[in-house]
């Protein structure tokens, strides 16, 4: 920022006044938090209802029949592929450009690059679940769609590759940057193998569904070494300051990443044990780096959030843990579909979904133009709906599909609604959030 005052005071050839100074700041922020506001609002979107709508819909068909298997694939992938990529993903690239310092400097180039990023990635992505649901001439939509879905990711990353330590002293980046870098490299081979699966099946396949072999594969790709190393990178930035937490052991976390990795390429080799004990084995380092259960340094900055923040942040984890130890019973039982789908499940909702719940709405009222978040209650309300859903539906899914108990059926529709009204009340109250007046010029 320093710079393009500095530019902007030799081209006038004066010292800019305090006012015009103002001026600058309010017009740069205004700008970076429209656009941040854009894709977190978009991202809410895709949650609500090409996610969410759609996953309840192929959950209640499930439990009325009784029977996993008797929803179409196609309709359970859209399903995914929009939480995935059209909601975490959409934040994720939106946080991503609102802190590259390129666009801080107001630099016309970047904001448009951000834009144009947001357009391709926004059509992709609904091309992608409109292919899934409609069928409507897939062998040319379904390639668009991962072709636009790569391009606003190549944007994107051309955007951040410039990225500097914000401290210009630094000679070397911080242990979480390199985390967040391993996501994004998960994020673009990701895309990459969407890009080469999308074009196979254009030409060779019958119908756009991924072939359910490859399918699991592929989510283990898209969660463990796409989703997960970015929400450990964004927890050692800032849970230590927003929780109070000791210094994270660096060292620790990027051997977390590697047996990660290592975890993430044995499931694509199709070495499912080997797979699922290196992942268990990354969560629990992960969380010892972390400190997470470590008597704190510092009282939790709960000022603006609802005070259980901390709690539901620390059960995040616990679910990480829980879907990691439901793959390795996955692994050994017979016929294990639904222990597979609930350790999914504990991952994509008790993790990744609570962690976007709570850091979400403790960071983003400040970032969309130092707003205050609309309601702590709501906050909660969320946070302990999607607990309970999450708890209802992980049990249920391993009593109802593994045939242990008949009366789970009946639970999996109170799941699904349970986990609905908490995802609508998230999405609501960051909403209500960006339609409040700015708090401080
Ligand atoms: C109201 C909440 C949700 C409901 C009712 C729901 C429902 C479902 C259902 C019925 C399936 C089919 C497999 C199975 O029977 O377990 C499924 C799969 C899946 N869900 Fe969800 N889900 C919800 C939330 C989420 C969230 C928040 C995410 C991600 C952040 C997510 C990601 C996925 C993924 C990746 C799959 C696998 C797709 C595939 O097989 O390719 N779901 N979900």
């Amino acid at each position: 920022m320093s710079e393009l005052l500095t530019r902007i005071e030799t081209q006038q050839g004066r010292r800019l006044t305090p006012m015009e100074t103002f001026d600058i700041t309010a017009a740069r922020e205004t700008r970076l938090s429209r656009l941040l506001m854009v894709f977190i609002t978009t991202g809410l979107v895709f949650m609500v209802f090409p996610g969410t709508f759609l996953g309840v819909w192929n959950l209640l068909a499930i439990s009325s029949r009784r029977a996993p298997g008797s929803v179409s694939a196609a309709w359970v992938q859209a399903h995914g592929h929009a939480q995935i990529f059209g909601w975490i993903g959409t934040f994720i690239l939106g946080i991503g450009f609102y802190s590259i310092p390129k666009l801080r400097r107001l630099n016309w180039f970047a904001l448009s690059a951000a834009w144009t990023s947001w357009v391709f990635w926004t059509a992709g992505v609904a091309m992608r679940w409109l292919t899934g649901v409609y069928e409507w001439q897939w062998r040319i939509w379904l390639p668009v769609s991962a072709v636009l879905e790569l391009t606003a990711f190549l944007i994107f990353f051309r955007s951040v590759s410039g990225h500097r330590p914000a401290d210009s002293r630094k000679k070397t980046l911080d242990a979480w940057v390199f985390v967040v870098i391993a996501g994004s490299v998960g994020l673009m081979l990701t895309l990459v193998v969407n890009l080469g699966a999308a074009f196979f099946l254009a030409f060779r396949g019958a119908s756009p569904e991924f072939p359910a072999a490859f399918d699991q594969r592929f989510l283990v790709l898209e969660t463990w070494g796409f989703l997960v190393p970015f929400v450990w990178g964004f927890s050692a930035k800032w849970l230590p300051v927003f929780l109070g937490l000791r210094p994270v052991r660096d060292r620790v976390l990027l051997g977390a990443v590697a047996v990660n990795t290592a975890g993430v390429i044995a499931a694509l080799a199709g070495w499912i044990t080997a797979a699922v004990w290196l992942l268990a084995g990354a969560i629990m380092a992960a969380i010892y780096a972390l400190r997470l259960f470590e008597q704190p340094e510092r009282p939790a900055k709960v000022k603006g959030v609802h005070t259980s923040f901390p709690v539901f942040i620390r059960s995040a984890y616990a679910w990480a843990v829980i879907a990691a130890a439901l793959g390795v019973w996955a692994a050994v039982a017979p016929d294990s579909q639904g222990i597979w789908g609930a350790s999914r499940h504990a991952l994509t909702v008790g993790f990744l979904a609570m962690m976007v719940f709570g850091i979400g709405q403790r960071l983003l009222p400040a970032f969309a133009g130092m707003r205050l978040l609309f309601s702590t209650k709501l906050m909660f309300a969320a946070m302990f709906l999607l607990t309970a859903g999450c708890f209802l539906r992980v049990g249920s899914e391993i009593l109802a599909y593994q045939a242990f108990l008949r009366s789970a059926w009946t639970w999996l529709p109170v799941s699904a609604i349970t986990e609905m009204t908490a995802v609508t009340i998230f999405a609501v109250n960051l909403i209500a959030t960006f339609s409040r007046r700015r708090q401080a010029a």
